[in-house]
């Protein structure tokens, strides 16, 4: 049910490149709370041609621009505005990457320029994005900006690599930023730590399906999906959010505040009476 949260709202959303996205759930969701929005991934992933079905869906232009290109930024939010008709009220930055990840190189064999290109497209995107914007003074004072993030920026989780350092810098750019643009233009901005979600980024990460179940048995409430990502990231588009800047928000069903739950204790114990291996 809508509830006209963004009426009149113009926004950007990045990253989405299939139904499974995140930010397919934003743009859908934005578009059913009355926001216009650009839609934009990179050239690549444009290819891919599923984006146009969610453009046709939500009556939204798509811009393509490599997150990491500074010019591509520049023209796509001097377009966005063209196309919006003024200054951009929200953005949704859903961009994640790591070529170590998908070359399966282990964390203590990576490779560094692959490194660097996580760093590059995961985090330093987002701080490229924001001097841009805040450059072309393209988003509107309250303006809120929403970066996905990861809990691997506090804790080590096998597997999920030199993203955790991504996520840790686009968290801290965040708090750094947040701070800058707050004070000149009242633009907020924040990380949604999400729960492990089954989309194509979330798949590439190793042994994924435990992590999901592991996170799902610890969490109270259970994994946060996709669509519940979305009416969060909403809630901090709208205006009932003004106030809320800098901050990484978890959205992970009370997963970030737990040690050991029942069901996590129970499998583990079931997993002992079967006499595993000593190793394990
Ligand atoms: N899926 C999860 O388990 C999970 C959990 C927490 C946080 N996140 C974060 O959510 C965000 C969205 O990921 P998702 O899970 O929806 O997966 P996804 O694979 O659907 O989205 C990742 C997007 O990043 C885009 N991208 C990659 N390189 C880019 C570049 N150079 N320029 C512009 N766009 C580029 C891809 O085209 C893709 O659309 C990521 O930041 C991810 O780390 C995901």
């Amino acid at each position: 049910m809508a509830h006209h949260l963004l009426e009149g709202k113009k926004g950007i959303i990045f990253g989405a490149l299939n139904n499974k996205s995140i930010a397919w759930k934003v743009a859908e969701k934005a578009h059913e709370e009355g926001a216009k929005i650009v839609l934009t991934n990179a050239p690549y992933a444009l290819r891919l041609g599923e984006i146009d079905t969610l453009a046709q869906q939500t009556g939204s232009r798509v811009v393509a621009a490599d997150a990491t290109k500074v010019e591509d930024l520049e023209l796509l939010l001097k377009e966005a505005q063209e196309i919006l008709g003024g200054k951009i009220d929200f953005i949704l930055h859903s961009i994640g990457m790591s070529p170590n990840v998908r070359k399966k190189r282990s964390y203590d064999d990576l490779d560094y320029h692959y490194f660097q290109q996580t760093l590059d497209i995961s985090a330093l995107s987002f701080h490229k994005l924001l001097q841009t914007a805040k450059k072309l003074d393209a988003i509107a004072d309250y303006g809120s900006v929403v970066a996905l993030s990861y809990i691997a920026a506090q804790r080590t989780f096998y597997g999920y690599n030199d993203m955790a350092e991504a996520k840790s810098l686009l968290e801290s750019i965040t708090r750094s930023f947040g701070y800058i643009y707050g004070r000149s233009k009242k633009v907020r901005i924040n990380t949604v730590s999400q729960s492990p979600t089954f989309t194509t980024a979330g798949g590439g990460v190793r042994g994924f399906d435990g992590l999901y179940d592991y996170s799902n048995r610890m969490s109270p409430l259970g994994n946060a999906s996709a669509e519940e990502c979305a009416d969060y990231c909403i809630t901090l588009f709208s205006d009932l959010t003004r106030k809320v800047t800098m901050q990484n928000l978890f959205h992970d069903g009370g997963f970030s505040s737990m040690g050991m739950s029942e069901r996590v204790m129970g499998f583990y114990n079931k997993c002992l009476d079967n006499n595993l291996p000593e190793e394990w």
